[in-house]
């Protein structure tokens, strides 16, 4: 058993030296020192040994295991001694971080405020949670009148200012035209402004918060030309010099005379049918709503003390999403898909 343990050790150290790949080390690994490898069947034969013979060849048996097992330790295969070279190529592109974007009613705000301050107009934004004066009283709708019926309102569970009323998350932004006008004091006043609006509604061309932008200009002289002239130049610069847009007679408190706003529709492009003749399913006969207008209500003047005798104005009120729906190409024909929160639609735009 000497011999034998003698030539196993001799043999296992010679292939380790010839050894080419970690593969083959391995291979000489298991084959020697695993658990069915040649050093354990020479173990199995120890118990015919005579028991001072077992501790001489135990010695042994453990000086051949140390051996072999240095040897494949120190080999340049073994992986201890394998080094990976990382290879960095400097000129290879990096991995691009994903970057997000501004949402699309965001992107309608920002171009809207650029449309109308290119014309002289503030950019201004009045509070969203507010008092029932603000929104309704001062807007010449007394307490009880129906024509408040028309905003389906949400109301705040909080106790009533005795002169301002019932706290209210704004359903338009005309508030912004009387805090403005109470903030100037004395015309001129030529606002925007631009905040999200709450009301009781859903369905394909009514969310439940969508975003409003309000124009108001006061001053001497100011008449419906101005205000036509202001819609014609928005319309011109944010939907494209080929769309038209319409005043309807209309009727709303606080203004007199007073119009809705429509504009021709670019899902149906217009003619109130799809390509396959299927009936447009967001606008009327090829018409889209998309605000108020008229001239400030003398009341409206009267309520922020300022001379109706002298001074005239206009003011418009628009919905933001409905706007950017019917931009030039974007073609979306449900409202409620802009706050879906559906990454892939979002992306495209
Ligand atoms: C008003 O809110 C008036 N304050 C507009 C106004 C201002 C008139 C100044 C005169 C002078 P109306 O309720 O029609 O009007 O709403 C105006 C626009 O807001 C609508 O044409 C539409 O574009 C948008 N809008 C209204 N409700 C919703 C809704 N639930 N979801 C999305 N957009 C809406």
């Amino acid at each position: 058993m000497h011999q034998q343990l003698q030539n196993l050790k001799n043999e296992a150290l010679a292939l380790i030296m010839q050894a080419e790949n970690p593969q083959e080390l391995e291979d000489i690994r298991i084959r020697y020192l695993g658990k069915k490898g040649r050093l354990n069947e020479i173990a199995s034969a120890f118990g015919n040994l005579a028991s001072d013979e077992k501790i001489t060849i135990g010695r042994q048996f453990n000086n051949v295991k140390d051996a072999i097992s240095d040897a494949l330790n120190s080999s340049k295969f073994s992986s201890a001694n394998t080094q990976v070279a990382i290879i960095v190529d400097p000129t290879l592109p990096g991995i691009q971080p994903q970057v997000g974007h501004l949402h699309p009613v965001t992107q309608a705000i920002s171009e809207i405020s650029s449309v109308f301050e290119k014309i002289g107009f503030t950019r201004v934004r009045y509070p969203e949670v507010e008092w029932d004066w603000y929104a309704f009283t001062a807007l010449n709708m007394s307490q009880d009148h129906p024509a408040r019926d028309d905003w389906e309102t949400f109301f705040i569970d909080t106790p009533e200012d005795p002169k301002l009323g019932k706290m209210i998350l704004t359903p338009h932004t005309s508030n912004g035209q009387v805090r403005e006008m109470l903030r100037i004091k004395k015309p001129p006043v030529r606002m925007v402004n631009i905040a999200k609006c709450y009301r009781r509604q859903s369905d394909v061309s009514h969310v439940p918060m969508f975003h409003q932008f309000e124009g108001l200009v006061v001053d001497e002289n100011i008449t419906i030309v101005h205000l036509k002239g202001t819609i014609d130049h928005f319309v011109k610069n944010f939907f494209g010099p080929n769309r038209k847009s319409r005043l309807r007679p209309y009727h709303f408190q606080f203004t007199e005379p007073s119009f809705e706003i429509d504009v021709t529709c670019d899902i149906c492009d217009g003619t109130a049918f799809l390509p396959d003749k299927s009936p447009c399913r967001l606008c009327k006969e090829g018409w889209l709503e998309l605000g108020g207008a008229g001239m400030v209500h003398p009341e409206v003047l009267k309520a922020v003390k300022i001379d109706s005798q002298k001074y005239t104005g206009f003011a418009f009120g628009w919905g933001v999403e409905r706007s950017y729906m019917m931009k030039s190409g974007i073609k979306v024909d449900d409202i409620r898909l802009l706050y879906g929160n559906d990454i892939r639609f979002l992306n495209q735009f």
